[in-house]
């Protein structure tokens, strides 16, 4: 009885495995896919896109009464794709030019094979496959909520467009704009969108979070010391065993260009190359804490100020909410029917840490790895490229109005809000930060002009 019972899982299992490359159309997908952080697909997050990538799942979607109705929408979107930054590249010629003169092994001369195609000058733009991305998503958008992103509302300039000035952000809003454009043969040139740097690129202008963090060098001490404990070791050895090299000339460096080489060839290119076979599924997990710890301490529960940077981006969700909700409640036409923001992993993460999300019981720190296995803080499914959140307005009928927020979009619960709640509870439950979590205060931007 037990013995047949195990056979059937294996069964099941092998034929799950089988499908599951049978149904992509890219071929074999690495088996570390699922840890590479903020440098993932978006696809893996969401594996029904790999056989339709128009494909929406309404059933995410269920208001509590059919009378509910979408009022407003806005999503707060990270760029597609891109290319690694220079450092990045730096790193993985660094690590190719070691592999092609010094390795010996069966699996360095499949990487010696291979070609070096990173030029410096790629610096974090969006690539191909990023502006398909945006497109995608927009159009998937629009067969989610119809009555918000129409052709009329576009044209009638009832979808607002802020964006981050960087270049990948720039190019996924103009993708993000043709993908409607197309799908409704309006000229491109009639939609316009602003930049904003104030909203979308907050953190470079918090001089607390700027000082504190980003400009401090200990900051990071709890990535810093898993870097060189005895997890990453581990990871180094395995690595230079599989290259054939002694263990001395493999560095965390070098380790962190392996994984980004298999993660940008993955996501740029969708090929799974040989830089995949030098770390198998164990490696990878480490190799995403690493990555998990310094999102945690840079960007989000870490320290207070990475959350609080985000209170002008959080103020200015609100206002347009607040804005819609006036506008509605005195009979006027909604103007804003939609508000689209793009930025970067660097938006989103302080934001949704600001709302209460993804927050464990005991912090991430360097030693206790193995304790936070079952962490809800895991950025490969939070923040791939393309991460969005969604906030939707909607009127149930009665003048009863309920917010329901989407991540990636799937429906998501406010930390301590019912599923789909009314947005009564919603700003109760965000008090404080409505009334305080001001942008100016938080960041010290008043202690800055009085000290001179
Ligand atoms: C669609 O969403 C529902 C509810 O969230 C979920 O149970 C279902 O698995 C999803 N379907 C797909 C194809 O992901
Ligand atoms: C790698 O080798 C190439 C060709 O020998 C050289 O031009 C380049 O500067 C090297 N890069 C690094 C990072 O060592
Ligand atoms: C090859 O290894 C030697 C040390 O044995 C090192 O000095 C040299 O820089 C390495 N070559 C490359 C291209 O990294
Ligand atoms: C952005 O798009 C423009 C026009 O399509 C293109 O010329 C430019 O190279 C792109 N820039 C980046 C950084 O991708
Ligand atoms: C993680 O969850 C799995 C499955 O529920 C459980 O077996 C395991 O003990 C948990 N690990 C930790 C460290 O909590």
């Amino acid at each position: 009885m037990l013995t047949s019972t195990i056979l059937i899982a294996v069964n099941l299992c092998s034929i799950h495995v089988l499908f599951g490359y049978a149904l992509t159309e890219d071929g074999e997908i690495p088996t570390i896919a699922r840890y590479f952080g903020p440098k993932g697909r978006y696809e893996e997050v969401n594996p029904y896109l790999m056989g339709d990538i128009l494909a929406v799942n309404k059933s995410t979607l269920q208001p509590p009464s059919s009378q509910c109705r979408e009022l407003y929408m806005t999503a707060i979107i990270r760029h597609g794709t891109r290319y690694p930054t220079t450092k990045n590249i730096k790193e993985m010629h660094h690590l190719y030019n070691f592999t092609v003169s010094n390795a010996s092994s069966e699996k360095s001369r499949l990487l010696e094979q291979w070609n070096m195609w990173y030029t410096e000058d790629m610096d974090g733009r969006l690539v191909e496959k990023g502006v398909d991305e945006l497109k995608h998503l927009a159009v998937r958008l629009s067969k989610l909520f119809p009555s918000l992103i129409s052709e009329e509302n576009l044209r009638a300039g009832g979808i607002r467009f802020i964006t981050s000035s960087k270049h990948r952000c720039v190019n996924s809003t103009l993708a993000f704009k043709r993908g409607l454009t197309e799908l409704w043969d309006i000229r491109e040139g009639e939609i316009d969108h602003t930049v904003n740097d104030a909203l979308m690129r907050f953190f470079d202008q918090c001089k607390k979070f700027l000082d504190d963090v980003s400009d401090n060098p200990n900051a990071l001490y709890e990535m810093d010391e898993f870097n060189v404990g005895p997890e990453m070791g581990r990871v180094q050895e395995k690595i230079a065993d599989r290259l054939g090299v002694p263990y001395s000339h493999i560095t965390a460096d070098s380790v962190e260009a392996a994984f980004y080489l298999c993660a940008y060839e993955f996501a740029i290119k969708t090929v799974n190359s040989p830089w995949c076979q030098l770390l198998d599924e164990v490696d990878a997990q480490i190799m995403e804490y690493a990555s998990d710890l310094k999102q945690y301490w840079k960007r989000a529960y870490g320290y207070e100020i990475n959350r609080k940077s985000s209170c002008i981006l959080f103020h200015d969700v609100f206002s347009r909410l607040e804005q819609t909700i006036e506008d509605y409640n005195s009979g006027k036409p909604v103007s804003e029917a939609v508000t689209i923001q793009i930025g970067h992993a660097e938006t989103l993460l302080p934001l949704l840490t600001l709302l209460g999300f993804f927050k464990d019981s005991e912090p991430l720190r360097s030693e206790n790895y193995a304790s936070q296995t079952n962490r809800t803080f895991r950025t490969s499914l939070m923040l791939p490229y393309t991460a969005n959140l969604v906030l939707v307005l909607y009127d149930c009928g009665g003048g009863e109005l309920r917010l329901q927020p989407l991540l990636n979009e799937k429906a998501v619960d406010f930390p301590g809000l019912s599923s789909m709640p009314l947005y009564a509870d919603v700003r109760e439950r965000y008090k404080e930060l409505l009334q305080g979590c001001d942008f100016e205060t938080e960041c010290q931007l008043f202690n800055k002009t009085t000290e001179n």
